[in-house]
């Protein structure tokens, strides 16, 4: 009579009657074996979230090196959802899925931060804000949630100020909102438990790296944890319908901390930044599912809180009542926007052997280049100058029209003279010294053309067919015809 088959760990001659005395495992005939969920440390990777089962130098899925963090404590279980559950959520197109009007946007108090936004909150989103400690980002969540408090119920939850601290910041913005709920608790169990029994609108987290899940014992701001929390505020914002605004805080890098996998998991992802040392804030959308990227929204911190700015293209713009040598006002588009900024040039004999090229605000190579087409079309030899390039204001342009406008300007520290119509200037530069066209030329001059400005050089194939009526434009096809365009008065 045959027994139960087994199977021999050594190899091949483990059958039956096998005469090596070796481990051997009985399988009865039919039966699987199941596997055993088992508690065991894991790895995590703190850039993509990838887990790992031993240390290794190498992320082996997004190839980070030392990137892997132990978490111990963690059951490693494998397919915990049984199979052959329904999908929990499904609806034809034609049920009206989708439909704008059940999709209205909230506003959150100001045109600009609604811009960022994409047009304002969605219920049922999730938004991970990040920006450097103490640029706003409290402050901005607690002014938008007063904003919303207004006939709707709010949760603000912070894991870092105490609810007297987040009052005392209420009223000293002097904010209002009666269903405006303040929690400190680093606890998401305790918050989602209130936000399942009250229901608001609009649910905050601040920060992301202050919370904590009962179920999870790594501590707060560890990639698991800040993981698990994460998918833990999602899923509350697609069963419920609140829309979720969570703080994320940033590394040295500027990235938010913690695993990619956070930017991967939610709907938008903000980030809040500031020039050093001024009060101009932008918030820019860098992920948005319910919108355009990168779209730009401006304010500006005072004693009484954020206040939105209007009129962004100000900002970059010094007033200098006469024109000055080494400054030419340019029109650059960044967040899906026409922006007038100064550009500043400065050139000056270099005293020591080789020249300095500094660019705050643009590409230094791309200013190398055009020192080179200078000097190769517009005879203007740069070669021996130390060459100093800053846009005002902070912000910082990748965009081909910033050429024409910083060719002008170097041009005109090196000559000592002003441009003498003070025109705004835009345009490509190429090789070959030839002005070539940019995107959106239209919305560039009418931008320019509502801050008042009347003189613009622009490249020629940007001319539009009818030309606005009240600025004088030079159309330019060439570095040579710009110059002269530049330094002839008008
Ligand atoms: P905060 O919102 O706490 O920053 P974050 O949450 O990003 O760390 O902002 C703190 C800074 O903002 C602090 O330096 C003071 C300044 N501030 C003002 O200038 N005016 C105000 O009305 C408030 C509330 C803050
Ligand atoms: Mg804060």
């Amino acid at each position: 009579m045959r027994g139960p088959d087994h199977t021999c760990l050594a190899g091949v001659g483990a059958l039956r009657g096998c005469p090596k005395r070796h481990e051997t495992r009985v399988q009865t005939p039919g039966v699987a074996f199941t596997p055993v969920a088992r508690t065991q440390s894991l790895y995590v990777c703190r850039a993509c979230g990838g887990e790992a089962l031993k240390w290794q130098g190498q992320c082996a899925r997004c190839r980070e090196w030392d990137s892997l963090e132990a978490v111990t404590g963690v059951t490693a279980v494998r397919g915990a959802r049984e199979r052959g559950t329904a999908a929990a959520a499904s609806a034809g197109l034609g049920d009206g899925v989708g439909d704008p009007a059940a999709a209205a946007r909230l506003s959150l108090g100001m045109a600009e931060i609604d811009r960022a936004f994409g047009g304002g909150l969605v219920a049922g989103s999730v938004t991970l804000l990040g920006g450097e400690p103490g640029i706003g980002k409290s402050t901005l969540l607690l002014q938008v949630a007063s904003a919303l408090a207004a006939g709707r119920v709010i949760v603000y939850a912070s894991g870092e100020e105490s609810v007297p601290q987040i009052g005392l910041r209420a009223r000293r913005l002097d904010l209002s909102g009666a269903q405006l709920l303040l929690v400190s608790d680093s606890s998401l169990d305790a918050i989602l438990a209130l936000a399942v029994e009250r229901q608001p609108t609009l649910l905050v987290i601040d920060s992301i790296q202050a919370m904590q899940l009962a179920a999870n014992d790594s501590s707060p701001g560890s990639p698991l944890q800040l993981r698990d929390c994460t998918a833990a505020l999602v899923r509350h914002a697609k069963s419920s319908g609140c829309a979720v605004i969570i703080v994320g805080h940033v590394t040295k890098d500027g990235s938010i901390a913690g695993p990619k996998l956070l930017e991967h998991l939610v709907d938008t992802v903000l980030y809040f930044e500031s020039d050093a040392g001024s009060r101009y804030r932008m918030l820019r959308a860098t992920k948005n599912r319910f919108g355009l990227v990168n779209e730009l929204g401006f304010s500006a911190m005072s004693a009484g809180g954020l206040k939105e700015v209007r009129n962004p293209s100000a900002i970059f713009l010094s007033r200098q009542p006469q024109p000055v040598p080494g400054s030419v006002v340019m029109v650059a588009r960044d967040g899906g926007r026409p922006l007038l900024i100064e550009v500043q040039a400065l050139v000056d004999r270099s005293r020591f052997g080789t020249p300095r090229r500094v660019a705050q605000g643009v590409d230094v190579n791309r200013v190398s280049m055009l020192l080179a087409i200078m000097s190769r079309h517009a005879d203007l030899p740069l070669a021996d100058y130390d060459v100093f390039v800053n846009l005002v204001g902070g912000i910082a342009i990748a965009e081909t029209s910033t050429d024409l406008p910083l060719a002008l300007a170097l041009a005109s520290s090196l000559r000592g003279r002003a441009l003498p119509a003070s025109p705004v200037v835009f345009g490509e530069l190429g090789l070959t010294g030839e002005v070539r066209p940019v995107a959106h030329g239209e919305e560039r001059l009418r931008e320019l053309m509502k801050l008042g400005y009347r003189h613009v050089i622009l490249p020629r194939d940007n001319l539009p067919r009818s030309p606005p009526a009240g600025v004088a434009l030079h159309p330019v096809a060439s570095l040579g015809e710009a110059l002269a365009a530049a330094f002839t008065e008008s």
